[in-house]
Protein backbone atom coordinates (compact mmCIF):
# COMPACT_ATOMS: atom_id res chain seq x y z
CA UNK A 1 0.00 0.00 0.00
CA UNK A 2 1.47 3.45 -0.79
CA UNK A 3 1.66 6.13 1.51
CA UNK A 4 -0.65 8.36 2.56
CA UNK A 5 0.59 12.04 2.48
CA UNK A 6 -1.97 14.25 2.61
CA UNK A 7 -5.53 13.43 2.81
CA UNK A 8 -9.00 15.80 2.44
CA UNK A 9 -11.95 13.95 3.28
CA UNK A 10 -15.07 15.82 2.00
CA UNK A 11 -14.35 19.27 3.32
CA UNK A 12 -17.36 21.75 3.04
CA UNK A 13 -16.32 25.52 4.25
CA UNK A 14 -19.64 28.05 4.42
CA UNK A 15 -19.03 31.25 5.49
CA UNK A 16 -22.45 32.56 6.35
CA UNK A 17 -24.58 31.87 3.29
CA UNK A 18 -21.59 31.27 1.22
CA UNK A 19 -20.22 27.81 0.41
CA UNK A 20 -16.48 28.32 -0.42
CA UNK A 21 -15.79 24.72 -0.36
CA UNK A 22 -18.18 22.30 -0.69
CA UNK A 23 -17.40 17.93 -0.59
CA UNK A 24 -14.36 18.45 -1.74
CA UNK A 25 -11.91 15.46 -1.37
CA UNK A 26 -7.84 15.07 -2.00
CA UNK A 27 -5.63 12.19 -1.67
CA UNK A 28 -2.18 12.69 -2.07
CA UNK A 29 -0.39 9.46 -1.53
CA UNK A 30 3.20 7.63 -3.28
CA UNK A 31 6.32 9.10 -2.89
CA UNK A 32 7.72 12.35 -1.46
CA UNK A 33 8.76 15.29 -3.84
CA UNK A 34 5.65 15.09 -6.05
CA UNK A 35 4.18 18.49 -7.30
CA UNK A 36 0.63 18.46 -6.94
CA UNK A 37 -1.61 21.63 -8.23
CA UNK A 38 -4.77 22.92 -7.50
CA UNK A 39 -6.37 25.40 -9.89
CA UNK A 40 -9.86 26.63 -10.74
CA UNK A 41 -10.94 30.41 -11.88
CA UNK A 42 -11.17 33.14 -9.52
CA UNK A 43 -13.12 32.98 -6.26
CA UNK A 44 -13.20 28.65 -6.50
CA UNK A 45 -12.11 28.23 -3.08
CA UNK A 46 -8.34 27.72 -3.74
CA UNK A 47 -7.15 29.94 -1.09
CA UNK A 48 -9.76 28.65 1.67
CA UNK A 49 -9.05 24.78 0.84
CA UNK A 50 -4.75 25.64 1.94
CA UNK A 51 -5.67 27.57 5.00
CA UNK A 52 -7.91 24.58 5.86
CA UNK A 53 -5.20 22.40 5.75
CA UNK A 54 -2.90 24.50 6.77
CA UNK A 55 -4.88 25.18 10.19
CA UNK A 56 -5.51 28.68 9.32
CA UNK A 57 -9.36 27.77 8.96
CA UNK A 58 -11.53 25.33 10.24
CA UNK A 59 -13.50 22.94 8.22
CA UNK A 60 -17.46 23.26 8.58
CA UNK A 61 -17.44 19.62 8.10
CA UNK A 62 -15.08 17.12 6.91
CA UNK A 63 -11.49 15.81 7.78
CA UNK A 64 -7.67 16.59 7.53
CA UNK A 65 -5.42 14.05 7.89
CA UNK A 66 -1.59 14.67 7.16
CA UNK A 67 0.44 10.72 7.17
CA UNK A 68 -2.71 9.34 8.62
CA UNK A 69 -2.77 11.78 11.68
CA UNK A 70 -6.16 13.85 12.41
CA UNK A 71 -5.21 17.20 12.09
CA UNK A 72 -8.69 18.75 11.87
CA UNK A 73 -9.04 22.05 13.01
CA UNK A 74 -5.04 21.84 14.50
CA UNK A 75 -3.63 25.71 15.17
CA UNK A 76 -1.30 26.33 12.12
CA UNK A 77 2.02 26.20 14.63
CA UNK A 78 1.16 22.38 15.56
CA UNK A 79 0.22 21.29 11.71
CA UNK A 80 3.69 22.90 11.09
CA UNK A 81 5.42 20.88 13.65
CA UNK A 82 3.95 17.92 12.29
CA UNK A 83 4.98 18.92 8.75
CA UNK A 84 2.71 20.72 6.76
CA UNK A 85 4.10 24.68 6.00
CA UNK A 86 2.27 27.46 4.51
CA UNK A 87 4.79 29.83 3.17
CA UNK A 88 5.10 33.25 4.84
CA UNK A 89 3.29 35.89 3.29
CA UNK A 90 5.23 39.10 2.10
CA UNK A 91 4.11 40.80 5.16
CA UNK A 92 6.58 38.81 7.07
CA UNK A 93 8.98 40.58 5.15
CA UNK A 94 11.34 43.11 7.20
CA UNK A 95 12.89 45.69 5.15
CA UNK A 96 16.01 46.40 7.30
CA UNK A 97 16.82 42.44 7.56
CA UNK A 98 19.03 40.69 5.00
CA UNK A 99 17.98 37.69 3.28
CA UNK A 100 20.48 35.32 5.91
CA UNK A 101 18.37 37.40 9.08
CA UNK A 102 15.28 36.18 7.60
CA UNK A 103 16.06 32.66 7.45
CA UNK A 104 17.70 32.55 10.48
CA UNK A 105 14.74 34.31 12.59
CA UNK A 106 12.88 31.71 10.77
CA UNK A 107 14.93 29.25 12.36
CA UNK A 108 14.71 30.60 15.57
CA UNK A 109 11.34 30.01 15.55
CA UNK A 110 11.89 26.09 15.07
CA UNK A 111 14.99 25.50 17.30
CA UNK A 112 15.48 22.36 19.71
CA UNK A 113 17.01 24.16 22.35
CA UNK A 114 15.03 25.58 25.37
CA UNK A 115 15.02 29.58 25.49
CA UNK A 116 17.15 29.42 29.06
CA UNK A 117 19.84 27.21 27.95
CA UNK A 118 20.06 30.05 24.57
CA UNK A 119 20.57 32.68 27.22
CA UNK A 120 23.16 31.02 29.11
CA UNK A 121 24.90 29.47 25.75
CA UNK A 122 25.03 26.18 27.19
CA UNK A 123 26.64 23.49 24.29
CA UNK A 124 23.22 22.39 22.85
CA UNK A 125 22.50 26.25 21.97
CA UNK A 126 25.91 27.36 20.48
CA UNK A 127 25.67 24.09 18.56
CA UNK A 128 22.18 24.92 17.39
CA UNK A 129 23.27 27.93 16.43
CA UNK A 130 26.07 26.06 13.62
CA UNK A 131 23.83 23.79 12.51
CA UNK A 132 21.18 26.34 11.85
CA UNK A 133 23.68 28.78 10.38
CA UNK A 134 24.38 25.99 8.10
CA UNK A 135 20.93 24.93 7.52
CA UNK A 136 20.28 28.68 6.69
CA UNK A 137 23.30 28.91 4.30
CA UNK A 138 22.07 25.43 2.07
CA UNK A 139 18.47 26.76 1.81
CA UNK A 140 19.24 30.00 0.23
CA UNK A 141 21.75 28.12 -1.72
CA UNK A 142 19.09 25.61 -2.81
CA UNK A 143 16.40 28.71 -3.25
CA UNK A 144 19.78 30.14 -5.20
CA UNK A 145 19.80 33.14 -2.88
CA UNK A 146 23.40 32.81 -1.72
CA UNK A 147 24.45 36.08 -3.81
CA UNK A 148 21.90 37.94 -2.06
CA UNK A 149 22.51 36.84 1.53
CA UNK A 150 23.66 40.18 2.93
CA UNK A 151 21.58 42.15 0.78
CA UNK A 152 18.92 44.14 2.90
CA UNK A 153 15.37 43.28 1.89
CA UNK A 154 14.51 46.56 1.33
CA UNK A 155 16.96 46.33 -1.85
CA UNK A 156 15.62 42.89 -2.45
CA UNK A 157 13.47 42.76 -6.17
CA UNK A 158 9.68 41.26 -6.19
CA UNK A 159 11.05 37.63 -8.02
CA UNK A 160 13.89 37.20 -5.50
CA UNK A 161 11.47 38.58 -2.03
CA UNK A 162 8.94 35.43 -2.97
CA UNK A 163 11.74 33.33 -3.44
CA UNK A 164 12.84 34.92 0.39
CA UNK A 165 9.01 33.95 1.38
CA UNK A 166 9.53 30.73 0.42
CA UNK A 167 13.00 30.16 2.07
CA UNK A 168 11.21 31.03 4.95
CA UNK A 169 8.74 28.21 4.74
CA UNK A 170 11.77 25.72 4.30
CA UNK A 171 13.29 26.59 7.98
CA UNK A 172 10.77 25.15 9.26
CA UNK A 173 12.10 21.80 7.48
CA UNK A 174 8.44 20.85 6.09
CA UNK A 175 7.37 17.28 4.53
CA UNK A 176 4.73 18.62 2.73
CA UNK A 177 5.05 22.64 1.39
CA UNK A 178 1.74 24.68 0.35
CA UNK A 179 2.27 27.31 -1.95
CA UNK A 180 -0.59 29.78 -2.69
CA UNK A 181 0.15 31.49 -6.24
CA UNK A 182 4.24 32.37 -5.48
CA UNK A 183 4.83 33.58 -9.31
CA UNK A 184 1.80 35.80 -9.15
CA UNK A 185 3.05 39.52 -10.13
CA UNK A 186 6.41 37.70 -11.62
CA UNK A 187 7.92 38.45 -14.66
CA UNK A 188 8.22 35.51 -17.32
CA UNK A 189 11.88 35.08 -16.71
CA UNK A 190 11.44 35.44 -12.58
CA UNK A 191 8.47 32.99 -13.25
CA UNK A 192 10.88 30.53 -15.03
CA UNK A 193 13.43 31.11 -12.49
CA UNK A 194 10.70 29.87 -9.75
CA UNK A 195 9.11 27.14 -11.45
CA UNK A 196 12.63 25.60 -11.83
CA UNK A 197 13.80 26.79 -7.87
CA UNK A 198 10.00 24.55 -6.94
CA UNK A 199 10.98 21.52 -8.86
CA UNK A 200 14.60 21.44 -6.56
CA UNK A 201 12.40 21.87 -3.69
CA UNK A 202 10.49 18.72 -4.94
CA UNK A 203 13.66 17.08 -5.55
CA UNK A 204 14.83 17.64 -2.08
CA UNK A 205 12.19 15.47 -1.18
CA UNK A 206 9.46 18.20 -0.05
CA UNK A 207 6.18 17.44 -1.51
CA UNK A 208 4.81 20.21 -2.34
CA UNK A 209 1.10 21.93 -3.21
CA UNK A 210 0.14 24.31 -5.09
CA UNK A 211 -2.05 26.91 -6.21
CA UNK A 212 -1.53 28.90 -9.45
CA UNK A 213 -3.25 31.01 -12.11
CA UNK A 214 -0.49 31.01 -14.72
CA UNK A 215 -1.47 27.42 -16.39
CA UNK A 216 1.93 27.32 -18.57
CA UNK A 217 3.84 27.43 -14.99
CA UNK A 218 1.29 24.40 -13.96
CA UNK A 219 1.03 22.41 -16.99
CA UNK A 220 4.82 22.15 -16.68
CA UNK A 221 5.30 21.54 -13.33
CA UNK A 222 2.76 19.64 -11.67
CA UNK A 223 2.69 15.52 -11.06
CA UNK A 224 -1.25 15.94 -10.73
CA UNK A 225 -3.59 18.39 -11.09
CA UNK A 226 -6.65 18.95 -9.13
CA UNK A 227 -9.45 21.40 -10.30
CA UNK A 228 -12.18 23.60 -8.26
CA UNK A 229 -14.93 24.89 -9.86
CA UNK A 230 -17.31 26.79 -7.88
CA UNK A 231 -16.46 25.31 -4.45
CA UNK A 232 -16.60 21.83 -6.10
CA UNK A 233 -13.59 19.39 -7.43
CA UNK A 234 -14.87 18.66 -11.30
CA UNK A 235 -11.47 17.03 -11.93
CA UNK A 236 -8.66 15.40 -10.88
CA UNK A 237 -5.72 14.03 -13.08
CA UNK A 238 -2.27 14.50 -15.01
CA UNK A 239 -1.62 17.47 -16.95
CA UNK A 240 -2.29 16.35 -20.14
CA UNK A 241 -5.90 14.61 -18.80
CA UNK A 242 -6.91 17.89 -17.27
CA UNK A 243 -5.93 19.91 -20.04
CA UNK A 244 -7.91 17.50 -22.00
CA UNK A 245 -11.18 17.43 -19.67
CA UNK A 246 -14.27 19.06 -21.27
CA UNK A 247 -15.79 20.24 -18.11
CA UNK A 248 -12.33 21.90 -16.96
CA UNK A 249 -12.31 23.48 -20.64
CA UNK A 250 -15.97 24.30 -20.14
CA UNK A 251 -14.95 26.09 -16.76
CA UNK A 252 -12.09 27.96 -17.92
CA UNK A 253 -14.09 29.34 -21.38
CA UNK A 254 -14.66 33.33 -21.13
CA UNK A 255 -11.81 33.81 -18.69
CA UNK A 256 -9.73 36.24 -20.60
CA UNK A 257 -7.09 36.70 -17.55
CA UNK A 258 -6.72 32.97 -17.85
CA UNK A 259 -6.40 30.14 -20.29
CA UNK A 260 -5.30 26.44 -19.85
CA UNK A 261 -2.32 26.84 -22.50
CA UNK A 262 -3.67 24.69 -25.09
N1 LIG B 1 -13.10 34.86 5.41
C1 LIG B 1 -14.06 34.87 4.50
N2 LIG B 1 -15.31 35.28 4.78
C2 LIG B 1 -16.28 35.28 3.86
N3 LIG B 1 -16.14 34.83 2.61
C3 LIG B 1 -14.92 34.39 2.26
C4 LIG B 1 -13.82 34.38 3.18
N4 LIG B 1 -12.73 33.88 2.53
C5 LIG B 1 -13.13 33.60 1.29
N5 LIG B 1 -14.42 33.91 1.11
C6 LIG B 1 -15.23 33.68 -0.11
O1 LIG B 1 -15.08 32.31 -0.46
C7 LIG B 1 -14.98 32.16 -1.88
C8 LIG B 1 -13.71 31.43 -2.22
O2 LIG B 1 -12.60 32.29 -1.94
P1 LIG B 1 -11.09 31.85 -2.10
O3 LIG B 1 -10.26 32.98 -1.66
O4 LIG B 1 -10.88 30.55 -1.43
O5 LIG B 1 -11.00 31.65 -3.67
P2 LIG B 1 -9.73 31.40 -4.59
O6 LIG B 1 -10.03 30.22 -5.42
O7 LIG B 1 -8.49 31.37 -3.78
O8 LIG B 1 -9.74 32.70 -5.52
P3 LIG B 1 -8.53 33.50 -6.20
O9 LIG B 1 -8.12 32.70 -7.40
O10 LIG B 1 -9.15 34.80 -6.61
O11 LIG B 1 -7.43 33.64 -5.19
C9 LIG B 1 -15.08 33.56 -2.46
O12 LIG B 1 -16.41 33.80 -2.84
C10 LIG B 1 -14.68 34.47 -1.31
O13 LIG B 1 -15.26 35.72 -1.41
MG1 LIG C 1 -6.77 32.55 -3.69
Amino acid sequence: MSTSILEARHITKRFGGLTANEDVSLHLTGDPGQVVSVIGPNGAGKSTFFKMLSGFLTPSSGQILLFGQDITGMSPHKVARLGLVRTFQETTIFPDLTAMEHVSLAHQLHRTASDLEVVLRLPRARQDEQVLAQSSRDILALMELSASADTQARYLPQGLLRLLGIAMGLAAKPKVLLLDEPYAGLNPEETHRAVAITRKIAASGVTVLLVEHDMKAVMAISDRIHVLYFGKKIAEGTPEEIRNNPQVIEAYLGQEDEELGL
